[in-house]
C-alpha cells in the first residue's frame, strides 16, 4: 500500500500522526533566564497538528550557548518551561522533539552567561558575525581548544540534557549535527585539527557525535533519539575535504544503534546527493527537508524515498500548515525582519486558515 503524506506513522517510539513535521527553527524569543515563554508555548500549540514538532535548538550547558536569546535544557526553570511547551502539544494530540544544539566556536560571548566559554576542538575562530543585544553584530568569538580529558564532560552534558528534555515530557531529541556546530565541528577537517583519538583520521573524526549520540541513547533508548546531517553543508564557515566520506563514515558507525529517525537535509549546488547517502547509510526512517512543496512532498513520500518531510519557512506564516495543505488554501507570507526579534509580532500572531487568513 502506498504511503500518505496525511498518514500516522512510528518513527522508534515517537508517533506521528501525519507526517509533515515543524522543522527546527531558531527564533530567539527565550525569556532571562534562557527559559521557554508564553509566547513560544502558544507557538508550538499552534504548530501541533504537525506529525512532530522539533524545536528550535536548545543548549545542553552554558558553553554551549552561542545566539542571544536562546532557550537552554540546563536549569530547573528552563525544564520546567518546556513542560509547558511538551503539555500544551501534547494536550492537542501533537508530538514534540528537543532539537540539541550545542554551538561550539559559532558563538559570541556577549550572548552567553558571564562564566561560560566558547569552545571547540581546534582554537580556530570561524569567519561571520553573530547579532548581539550589546553591540549588534559581532565577530564571532575565538574558541578555545578542548583538552582532551575534558570532551567526556562535554558529552556527558548531552546525556544530561537529554535527561532533562524526558523530565520535560518531549517524547523524544534530536542531535543537531550540521551547519558548523560543534558536532559538525568534530566531524570536518576545516574545523578539527587534533592530535588526540578525537582527531586526525575518519575514525577519529566521527568518535565526538558518535560518543553523543551514545550518551544519548543510554537514557532511555535509542527509540526516542533521532539526528541530524547535511553533509557538504557550508553553514558558519564549515569545511571538509571529503564530506561524503566523513558522513558515509558517521552513519556506519551508528548503523547498529537502533536510532529512531535520520534527518537529512538536502543540497541543490553541490555534487553530493544527501538523500541518497542517507538512503544507503541509515537503515530507519528519513525525514527529508530544504524546499519541499506539497506536491514533492506527497511524491517523496507516496514513492517511499522518505518517511516525512518537514518544513521550516512555510510553518512560520501559516501554524495550521497541515490544514492548509489539507484543504489546498494558499500559503501565508512571512516577514523575515521578525525572524529573530522578541514579542508576539512576526511568530505567534499568525491567524489559523479558518480564522480568515
Ligand atoms: C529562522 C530559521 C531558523 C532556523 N534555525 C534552525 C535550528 O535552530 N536548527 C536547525 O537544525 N535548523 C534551523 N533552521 C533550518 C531549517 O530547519 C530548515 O532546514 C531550512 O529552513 C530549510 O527548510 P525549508 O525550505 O522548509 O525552510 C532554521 C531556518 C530558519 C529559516
Amino acid at each position: 500500500m502506498s504511503k500518505d503524506l496525511f498518514s500516522q506513522a512510528s518513527f522508534g517510539r515517537i508517533r506521528l500522526r501525519n507526517r509533515i513535521v515543524l522543522a527546527p527553527m531558531t527564533r530567539s524569543r527565550a525569556g532571562v533566564h534562557d527559559e521557554p515563554t508564553d509566547i513560544m508555548i502558544d507557538y508550538y500549540r499552534q504548530r501541533a497538528s504537525a506529525g512532530m514538532s522539533i524545536t528550535e535548538g536548545i543548549y545542553p550547558s552554558a558553553d554551549g550557548k552561542g545566539y542571544c536569546r536562546t532557550p537552554g535544557l540546563v536549569s530547573d526553570v528552563q525544564v520546567a518551561g518546556w513542560q509547558r511547551v511538551c503539555d500544551a502539544v501534547h494536550s492537542e494530540g501533537g508530538s514534540i522533539v528537543a532539537q540539541i544544539m550545542h554551538c561550539g566556536r559559532v558563538a559570541h560571548a556577549d550572548n552567553k552567561a558571564a562564566r561560560s566559554e566558547t569552545v571547540a576542538p581546534s582554537a580556530i575562530r570561524a569567519r561571520g558575525d553573530m547579532f548581539t543585544d550589546t553591540a549588534g553584530m559581532q565577530p564571532l568569538s575565538e574558541p578555545r581548544a578542548l583538552r582532551s580529558d575534558e570532551i567526556p564532560g562535554v558529552i556527558a552534558e548531552f546525556g544530561r540534557a537529554t535527561e532533562r528534555a524526558f523530565d520535560a515530557g518531549f517524547d523524544g531529541v534530536e542531535l543537531h549535527c550540521t551547519s558548523g556546530y560543534l558536532p559538525a565541528q568534530f566531524l570536518s577537517t576545516g574545523t578539527n585539527q587534533r592530535e588526540d583519538e578525537y582527531g586526525g583520521s575518519l575514525e577519529n573524526r566521527v568518535r565526538f557525535p558518535v560518543e553523543v549520540l551514545s550518551a544519548m541513547a543510554s537514557v532511555d533508548g535509542a527509540g526516542r533519539v533521532g539526528f541530524r546531517i547535511c553533509p557538504g553543508n557550508p553553514f558558519n564557515d564549515l569545511s571538509d575535504e571529503n564530506p561524503g566520506e566523513t558522513f558515509r563514515a558517521f552513519l556506519a558507525a551508528v548503523r547498529d544503534f537502533g536510532l529512531a529517525y535520520l534527518h537529512v537535509i538536502r543540497l541543490h549546488n553541490v555534487e553530493l546527493d544527501n538523500i541518497a547517502l542517507a538512503r544507503e547509510g541509515f537503515v530507519g526512517p528519513l525525514i527529508v527537508n530544504d524546499s519541499y512543496k506539497l506536491e514533492e512532498a506527497q511524491a517523496v513520500i507516496a514513492s517511499g524515498e522518505a518517511a516525512a518531510v518537514s518544513f521550516a519557512r512555510s510553518y512560520i506564516g501559516n501554524p495550521d500548515l497541515v490544514e492548509r495543505f489539507r484543504s489546498g488554501a494558499a500559503l501565508a507570507r512571512f516577514d523575515s525582519k521578525k525572524l529573530y526579534t522578541p514579542g508576539a509580532d512576526g511568530y505567534s500572531d499568525f491567524p489559523a486558515f479558518e480564522a480568515g487568513a
